[in-house]
């Protein structure tokens, strides 16, 4: 598609993403370059709108999300994000952004991979720059980590690269025969509260203070190789027994920081017990954590109605949504 004139307002959308093996830790902090590569499932039905609109007029940078103005701290982290984009074209224009989550109502989760995606292919479009999606990655990345992976649909491998200046950690896709059974049966816990620690400052800490730390970001590797071998022979019991272990070690390398950093309420460990059983009984079922206390469950298509309705009885779960494998990131055509 050719890119806009500057002026014009370019409407992108992205999706959310659960990593299956887990992005924990830098190796730049200035570059937001992880410190492992990682890989995760890209979900359909919870997404980010986001429009933006280089305006000459404008004096600052403007930002709402959904319909209300942003706060000080997130428009000056998506305004200093910006300028990567405006160095890049050649411009100081300042933009008007609008950004939408739609997600499922009460879905209590992060919503910062599907923004800086959409973000990230709408302000690119509306500064007139042609980039390839590799390059859309590593801008994504530059806003959030995890934003690089939803780039792309299905299922994503990022990088972590060796460069000095990140160019080569950027996601992209990874044909697998499991994208169209695979589902995620995600359990929000308690209502999607605020978090308590923001998985940026969470992980700075963890990587600063865990002893456990290094053996983290060691077993990656080998997670990784692990998942992609599965993906590639279909083969979900290993993709989910590789997946649980991986967010095992992540959480407890945070829970070893001192001070501790301990996401789980008592619901999130009920439904850990609960698919261990369930898994026990017969069923496809895998549990997967990230910054917060809701649980994800990797699964196929044929269990997932059973496993939702099974897990939705677990008391202190607010809603059971069901996600099938999500579309690239991409402008929303008028
Ligand atoms: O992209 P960030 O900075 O929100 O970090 C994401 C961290 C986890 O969700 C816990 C793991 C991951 O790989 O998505």
């Amino acid at each position: 598609m050719m890119p806009a004139m500057l002026g014009t307002t370019v409407t992108a959308r992205a999706c959310a993403n659960i990593a299956l093996v887990k992005y924990w830790g830098k190796r730049d902090a200035a570059l937001n370059v992880p410190a492992a590569g990682s890989l995760s499932f890209t979900l359909d039905g919870l997404r980010t709108e986001t429009s933006v609109r280089f305006g000459p007029e404008l004096s600052v940078d403007t930002m709402t999300l959904d319909g209300r103005e942003a706060g000080s701290k997130e428009i000056a982290r998506t305004s200093e994000w910006l300028d990567l984009v405006r160095a890049r074209a050649g411009i100081s224009t300042r933009a008007a952004v609008h950004s939408t989550n739609h997600f499922p109502t009460a879905s209590g989760l992060a919503s910062s991979a599907s923004g800086f995606a959409a973000l990230a292919v709408a302000a690119s479009n509306a500064a007139g720059l042609t980039l390839s999606l590799r390059e859309l990655s590593i801008l994504a990345r530059q806003g959030s980590g995890s934003a690089a992976r939803s780039i792309f649909a299905d299922f994503v491998r990022m990088h972590a690269g060796h460069s000095a200046d990140g160019s080569d950690a950027f996601a992209e896709p990874i044909a697998s025969p499991l994208a169209s059974r695979v589902r995620m049966v995600i359990c929000v816990v308690g209502g999607g509260a605020p978090k308590l620690y923001s998985s940026r400052d969470a992980m700075d800490h963890t990587e600063a203070t865990s002893p456990l730390y290094r053996a983290w970001v060691d077993c990656v590797p080998a997670d990784l190789r692990t998942a992609e071998q599965a993906l590639r022979d279909g083969d979900l019991a290993t993709l989910g027994t590789v997946t649980e272990a991986n967010t095992l070690a992540m959480h407890a390398s945070a829970m070893a920081a001192r001070p501790a950093v301990i996401y789980w309420q008592p619901t999130t460990l009920a439904l850990l017990h609960r698919v261990r059983e369930l898994r026990h009984d017969g069923l496809a079922a895998w549990a997967t954590m990230d910054a917060g206390p809701h649980v994800k469950v990797l699964t196929d298509d044929a269990t997932a109605e059973t496993l939702a309705a099974t897990l939705r009885t677990v008391p202190g779960v607010s809603n059971v949504i069901i996600s099938g494998a999500g579309p690239a990131a991409s402008v929303v055509t008028p």
